[in-house]
């Protein structure tokens, strides 16, 4: 198993990730928000790459059974019905809803990797379940961090390095990249308190200058689920 980790979804076009293995991070807070949803019951999100677009499908969709969730820097969208915190997406609000879902970052990374033959979502709260069922798959993969407008992040970077240092041990031989390397040293420099880094991080900073202090905790709870969400049909749904 090769494990190859981007830094910045700029590092490539759409054509890259045909027929591989994708894992997609954007721990603040994208992954995490669509972690929950499924987690909390959600049908299925279905990641669009502009807020006109989640505007025009979820008009197509059956009234009452869509709702539109995200952000834009970090704000809810005029006119959505959820933002991008986790812990909006109750099974109250989204149980057995269609979400329609846009992010500055974590959605428009989601829509590039289309093409992965398998394309999963990663987040702090279910690295553990991801990495068990990548060894099975035993397939390479690539680690797509989402970045912060096109640029590094740090935080998707650690979590990157998690999920290295997870699937570096395991029976199957290993083989890792310059990029999958680096991340596994910031893993191992900055990942024993993931609510520290997080808090440390330009984007936790943001958030916590936002109003979305709490929102870190939540991103930073560690294997909380064993849900992994999988794009099948222009939708992340629950792996079964
Ligand atoms: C993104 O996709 O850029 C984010 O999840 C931003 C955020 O909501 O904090």
């Amino acid at each position: 198993m090769k494990l190859d980790v981007l830094f910045s979804p700029v590092l490539t076009d759409e054509l890259f990730f045909t027929g591989k293995t994708t894992v997609v991070i954007d721990i603040l807070r994208a992954s995490s928000t669509i972690v929950a949803a499924l987690s909390n019951g959600a049908k299925e999100v279905v990641p669009v790459g502009t807020v006109e677009f989640a505007v025009k499908v979820s008009g197509g969709m059956f009234g009452g059974q869509t709702l539109l969730g995200g952000e834009r820097n970090t704000k809810k969208i005029d006119g959505f019905a959820l933002g991008n915190s986790p812990s909006e997406y109750t099974s109250e609000i989204v149980g057995g809803k269609t979400i329609v879902f846009y992010s500055t970052n974590g959605s428009r990374a989601i829509v590039k990797a289309k093409y992965s033959t398998n394309l999963f979502i990663g987040a702090f709260n279910n690295i553990q379940a991801l990495a068990t069922h990548l060894k099975k798959l035993n397939e390479n993969v690539i680690i797509l961090c989402s970045g912060n407008n096109n640029f590094f992040s740090l935080e998707d970077s650690v979590c990157a390095g998690m999920l290295v240092n997870e699937l570096n041990n395991c029976e199957q031989k290993v083989d890792l990249t310059d990029s999958s390397k680096g991340a596994l040293t910031l893993f191992k420099s900055l990942g024993k308190n993931i609510l520290k880094m997080l808090s440390e991080t330009e984007h936790g900073k943001l958030l916590i200058n936002n109003g979305h202090k709490d929102d870190l905790k939540d991103c930073a709870e560690l294997n909380s689920t064993d849900i992994i969400p999988f794009y099948v049909g222009n939708a992340l749904k629950v792996l079964r």
